[in-house]
């Protein structure tokens, strides 16, 4: 079997790009990402599933030829038309003029949109299917994985996905393609990473496509980023339902803002009690400092959320608002919550707190601890160690 062949006849043909620093000029990408794109061999017909970032075009053509040599492209299946996987389809098309463009009725609305094509498109629908000789592909709707048009593309033959997103993580690959063949270590934090930042908006929907999937007997999964899994599908799926389920393993995220170091020492404080307490999964975050995709991750990992910010112009400290504004984008409906935070004259932080969990029915684990001024000259130490044995506490139950 050659390198890049995933079962007889599917090959993988996308790129890695170790050089972006941002994805979606948000997010970073410590191990870079991959675009995937796998070519389906026929006995009559080929298909192109997905293509990849437009600046790889050249690589991305080469990986094609390699392996069709003179064959045509018959079709190419848009499973997404977010640009990482469509912003080479115009090159493509130059290349391939005869090359069918397969979507649902909102893909090829926005290929038309996107890149001004809308002649040689193929419209299918909720189960149709796509012949290509010895090999059958299956569309299935999946909506808001993640955006409206996706769809995923199921070939009974292999029983192979190609699930556009969904099993997606950050992380380029290292030289493997399928799961056996690389070191995972690091794949599963980024694979909650990815799933925190670009999906996590979208528990629902993901709930829908796992429970419409479940239908199909699978054992291949190739999704648009990140490694093609086999032996670990079984742990993949279960990060997904966890995850769009917004369950989170028992375990506590502290974020705090701080100006001058006494909110974080409020932060360190209950970290260490927590930890006296028995309690070893703990993360610590300085929002001013953190990577912010990182702590989304950590708080969609874990079950409690311990948040403390000053006061700060009569409001909470920007950071920790900029953090409560993209929990709050992505709906997380269940967390166990504490607040912490100061103010030098008058103290509203720990009341925005407790509102926005509140707003967000997140269940209250105790009172918050609020310190007055500086650290080192209160009792903030005693009320922040109350926090964290109630916590402590709470959590044992
Ligand atoms: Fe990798 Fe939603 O695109």
């Amino acid at each position: 079997m050659a390198f890049t062949e995933i079962v007889p006849g599917i090959h993988y043909v996308g790129v890695n790009d170790r050089t972006t620093t941002r994805f979606e000029a948000l997010w970073s990408l410590p191990y870079g990402v991959s675009y995937n794109s796998y070519l389906v061999l026929g006995t009559e017909k080929t298909a192109l599933i997905d293509t990849v970032e437009a600046s790889f075009g050249e690589e991305f053509v080469e990986n094609i030829r390699e392996i069709l040599a003179d064959r045509p492209i018959d079709y190419l299946i848009v499973n997404h038309m977010e640009p990482d996987h469509s912003s080479a389809i115009r090159t493509l098309r130059q290349i391939y003029p005869d090359m069918r463009i397969v979507g649902n009725a909102k893909t090829l609305q926005m290929l038309d949109g996107y890149y001004g094509i809308h002649e040689g498109t193929v419209e299918v629908k909720e189960g149709e299917q796509l012949p290509l000789g010895g090999k059958t592909l299956s569309f299935y709707l999946a909506p808001m994985v993640h955006w409206p048009e996706v769809m995923v593309t199921y070939c009974a033959e292999h029983e192979l996905l190609f699930s556009a997103d969904a099993f997606g993580t950050f992380g380029a690959l290292n030289g493997g393609i399928l799961d056996s063949q690389l070191t995972l270590d690091h794949y599963w934090d980024e694979m909650r990473r990815y799933y925190a930042c670009i999906v996590g908006k979208y528990g629902a929907p993901v709930q829908k496509a796992l429970k419409k999937l479940a239908a199909l007997p699978i054992r291949t999964i190739c999704s648009t980023h990140g490694p093609v899994w086999q032996e670990e599908i079984g742990r993949v799926i279960d990060i997904y339902d966890r995850m769009s389920r917004y369950e989170g393993e028992p375990g506590v995220v502290i974020a705090y803002g701080s100006m001058y170091g006494n909110t974080a020492r409020m932060a360190e404080k209950i970290a260490r009690e927590l930890a006296a307490s028995g309690i070893r999964r703990i993360v610590v975050h300085d929002l001013s400092y953190a990577d912010i995709s990182t702590v989304l991750r950590d708080v969609f990992k874990y079950d409690t959320l311990i948040v403390g910010s000053p006061t700060y112009n009569g409001d909470l400290f920007p950071e920790v608002e900029a953090l409560l504004q993209k929990l709050a984008a992505r709906g997380i409906p269940k967390r166990k919550f504490a607040a912490f935070g100061s103010f030098t004259w008058a103290g509203t932080a720990v009341r925005h707190l407790n509102d926005f969990a509140q707003k967000m029915q997140w269940e209250p684990l105790c009172e918050s601890a609020e310190m007055k001024q500086g650290y080192a000259h209160c009792t903030a130490g005693k009320l922040c160690a109350a926090l964290a044995e109630a916590v402590a506490e709470k959590i044992r139950q």
